[in-house]
């Protein structure tokens, strides 16, 4: 993939923006670089921030490496899974963060380059990676995978209601190699009258196969933790969700951080003594009306924002 066909459009940018309105200086890490449309605007709006950017994916990082290159004496960029954080911060390093943002899910060239085999709209080999240089890919899932293993992670990644025909139809047809045989075995095993509604009926499956292949929800919660902690006093962390399993799991710890794991009764003073360790930061929530007439993918999109705490605060 050429990196001049690397075009995503960034998500609620002028909201991002706000949210971070306040940075003063420090290193802000941009933990899902991708195309490094965020990155770019909070690097030009605020001269006295530094950018830690992480990607897995080493195409996404090769052009936000030339998209950025104005900016290359503030600009330190890591090859890395972002439930890595703590380590990345340790080698450059890197004390504590002014900023924090996570863009989940895929970059819009990871799905339209027909090449990385995520699509149900282009042929191509089962791949789905975004980091090439790990060798399990969607052709183990698809191929290798119980159909109770496939119903499971088609129900949890995608909320499929078709998981138990889905998964039948995946394994009565195996071998499957591309992209476009699996599509077809999911479109002939929904109903016809569902095939219809909510747009292509293969989306969901891989959506599931996607979050599978690369970990998405299972490295999530280590990942927001490790950001939390690292956060300075005032420094805010924004999260931007696109399916309701990663809007659960960013609103569980963001939860968790803002009582510090108080389960103290409401009504009684607390006696656990947790902290506290950050606050809600109120911000809308979807992007405008204008923003999802003219980007189709920010449709799906959540923001949730959090403060930190000067250094704990009692409950
Ligand atoms: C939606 S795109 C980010 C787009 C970016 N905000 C922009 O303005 O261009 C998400 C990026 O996060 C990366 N990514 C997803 N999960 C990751 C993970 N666990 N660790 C590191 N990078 C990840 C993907 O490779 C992709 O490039």
């Amino acid at each position: 993939m050429s990196n001049n066909m690397f075009t995503h459009e960034p998500v609620m940018l002028t909201e991002i923006l706000d949210v971070f309105s306040g940075l003063s200086g420090g290193v802000f890490l941009d933990a899902t670089l991708g195309g490094a449309g965020h990155a770019h605007a909070v690097l030009e709006a605020h001269p006295n921030i530094e950018l830690l950017g992480i990607d897995r994916d080493e195409h996404a990082l090769a052009f936000a490496r030339e998209r950025l290159s104005v900016f290359s004496e503030r600009v330190t960029l890591r090859h890395a899974r972002f439930d890595r954080i703590a380590e990345v911060l340790t080698q450059t390093n890197t004390h504590s963060l002014a900023g924090v943002l996570f863009d989940l899910g895929v970059s819009s060239p990871q799905l339209d380059h027909a090449d990385r085999g995520f699509s149900y709209r282009h042929d191509s080999p089962l791949d789905m990676r975004m980091d090439q240089s790990q060798s399990f890919s969607a052709l183990q899932v698809v191929n290798e995978f119980s159909a109770e293993n496939l119903v499971q992670i088609l129900k949890e990644n995608a909320d499929e209601r078709f998981a138990g025909r889905i998964a039948k139809a995946i394994v009565r047809s195996r071998p499957i190699h591309t992209t476009l045989e699996l599509a077809e075995v999911v479109i002939t095993a929904i109903p016809a009258a569902a095939r219809r509604r909510g747009g292509h009926p293969a989306k969901r499956t891989f959506q599931a196969i996607r979050i599978e292949v690369n970990h998405e929800l299972a490295v999530l919660p280590i990942a927001l933790s490790s950001a939390i902690d690292a956060l300075a006093p005032g420094a805010r962390l924004a999260v931007l969700t696109y399916h309701s399993g990663e809007d659960r799991i960013t609103k569980s710890i963001m939860r968790d951080a803002e009582t510090g794991g108080c389960t103290c009764p409401a009504t009684l003073p607390c006696v656990c003594g947790r902290k506290a360790l950050v606050r809600r930061v109120r911000t809308p929530k979807t992007p405008s009306d204008a923003e999802q007439a003219v980007n189709r993918r920010s449709t799906a999109a959540r923001l949730r924002v959090v403060e930190r705490l000067d250094s704990g605060m009692e409950m």
